[in-house]
């Protein structure tokens, strides 16, 4: 499984870029809306250049017509843009139109096993099952990505699924176990992933041990 951030602040990309362990990035209207004073557009390519790899921007439009319109207009911006598209019937639209002048598409805010399939049929490259929103409603949100990947797997579809909407480390395990080819982690999640207390111990132990003889 892949590691994505999700998040539009630059600050945040760089800083988790560094790590040697971005391969991508989503964003979504919430997240740009965060970003004070930036044009939409000019964001997206400095992402794209600076992390080399898939780069999620969102349109806006609920019509089909007005989300082709925009998708094409990301997709001109830079080669690693996928256009993200809700999973509505208008979105299925502009996924089939979108796909079928080669450009990728991230179908977006998926909550069930047949809207993934749906998307996967209509020519998403990829699905994006939000974990935490089901959590927020009383269900198990990682359920979703296992029985999706088992569908995908069962018929052979090749759309590779984006764990979405993560909250904490838990997530990122289950969604690995349940074979997700993508996390989409926020920020202040992924600054969790390196720690753990005993980690901390270690290095306190091993350094205390070292101060001990470096004299000798
Ligand atoms: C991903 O593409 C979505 O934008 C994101 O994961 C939504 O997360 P949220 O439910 O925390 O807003």
């Amino acid at each position: 499984m892949k590691y994505f951030i999700d998040t539009a602040n630059m600050d945040e990309i760089r800083e988790i870029n560094e790590w040697g362990v971005l391969a991508g990035v989503t964003t979504n209207p919430s997240l740009v809306a965060k970003e004070k004073g930036i044009s939409f557009h000019d964001r997206l390519v400095e992402i794209c250049e600076l992390v080399g790899g898939p780069v999620s921007g969102e349109v806006i439009s609920l019509e089909a017509d007005g989300m082709i319109e925009e998708g094409r207009e990301l997709a001109k911006l830079h080669e690693h843009i996928i256009v993200k598209i809700p999973m509505t019937e208008e979105g299925m639209k502009a996924v089939k139109v979108l796909s079928g002048e080669g450009i990728k598409t991230n179908v977006t805010l998926v909550f069930n096993t047949v809207q993934a399939l749906t998307a996967a049929r209509a020519g998403a490259t990829y699905v994006s099952p939000f974990i935490g929103r089901l959590d927020d409603i009383g269900l198990t949100g990682l359920d979703l990505i296992g029985d999706i990947k088992h569908i995908f797997t069962v018929h052979g579809i090749d759309t590779e699924i984006i764990a979405a909407s993560i909250r904490n480390e838990s997530h990122i395990h289950g969604s690995a176990m349940a074979g997700a080819d993508i996390a989409t982690i926020p920020y202040k999640v992924l600054k969790k992933l390196t720690q753990h207390p005993l980690t901390d111990k270690g290095i306190d132990k091993f350094l205390e041990d070292w101060n001990s003889i470096k004299d000798q």
